[in-house]
């Protein structure tokens, strides 16, 4: 049995993952993690599973194998340094994290022979279109490339880090270094960018498109997440994969798939 502690257990996100963990006869959902002031902690989501302040998070674990952080950037920057020292494997859904909390992360994943899957999205299609971003950027030669994310009005960052991940894909394929969040004013004749653009709006699940286009043609590849669970059952797929795992490392979702 593998038990399971979810860091934003009350979210849109984290909630799905503890209902799915819930239904599954291989998994058990010990407990859930949340912030210190949002009024949840202390609550029982079902028997024997309690919510805890993030201030407890070390207790939270006594029992767990796998950690899953599904909570804010700076939730995930104070928990994720707490739980490599314990020697529990995680997965790491948050999104927005920056390079250097996924270093000292990285470090910790490390030094505690954990395992670890961090991906800015765990849906089987995006993992899929991250790695047709890098088919098709190969191939489009002197192409402009050009991404738009979609995402419901209460996102916290921006970019999407699927968005972010596809730019740096592209980036590494064509040599382009120049990443251009949104465009404003006079922006004239420019050198060879990939355009980045964060639309809010409403209660879209998620929405990517890349644009790869010339003078008489373009390309589009969008993929649509229609329900948060695309997200929420991959994250079940890493916690079964990592759950096993001593090696130090951090892996992909790519990985766990064997894209
Ligand atoms: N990788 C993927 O596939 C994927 C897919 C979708 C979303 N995401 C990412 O997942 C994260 C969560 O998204 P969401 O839409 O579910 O957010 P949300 O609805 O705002 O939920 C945030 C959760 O984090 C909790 N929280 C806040 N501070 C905390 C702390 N210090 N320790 C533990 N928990 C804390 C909140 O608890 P309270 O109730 O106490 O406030 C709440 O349960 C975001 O970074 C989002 O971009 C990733």
């Amino acid at each position: 049995m593998i038990k399971v502690v979810v860091g934003g257990a009350t979210g849109r996100l984290g909630s799905m993952i503890c209902e799915l963990v819930r239904q599954q006869s291989d998994m058990q959902l010990v407990a859930g993690v949340v912030s210190d002031s949002g009024g949840h902690a202390g609550k029982e989501i079902s028997q024997g599973c309690r919510l805890f302040p993030s201030a407890e998070l070390e207790k939270a674990l006594e029992r767990a194998d796998v950690y899953v952080d599904a909570t804010s950037p700076s939730a995930a920057a104070k928990n994720l340094v707490k739980v490599p020292p314990l020697g529990i494997n995680c997965v790491v859904a948050t999104t927005g994290l920056p390079e250097d909390l996924l270093k000292s992360f990285e470090a910790g994943v490390q030094e505690n022979n954990i395992s670890a899957v961090v991906s800015p999205n765990f849906s089987v299609g995006v993992n899929v279109f991250w790695k047709m971003c890098g088919v098709l950027a190969a191939v489009l030669e002197n192409y402009d490339i050009e991404i738009i994310e979609t995402h419901h009005d209460k996102k916290k960052d921006a970019p999407s880090g699927t968005a972010a991940k596809a730019a740096q894909i592209v980036s590494e394929v064509t040599g382009i270094e120049s990443i251009v969040y949104g465009r404003q004013g006079v922006v004239g004749a420019r050198g060879r960018e990939i355009g980045v653009h964060a639309v809010r709006a409403g209660d879209v699940v998620g929405e990517h498109t890349i644009i790869f286009a010339g003078n008489r043609e373009r390309v589009e590849l969008t993929h649509r997440a229609h329900s948060r669970e695309t997200f929420a059952e991959g994250c079940l797929t890493a916690i079964r994969w990592v759950s096993a795992r001593r090696d130090g490392k951090i892996h992909s979702m790519a990985e766990v798939l064997g894209l």
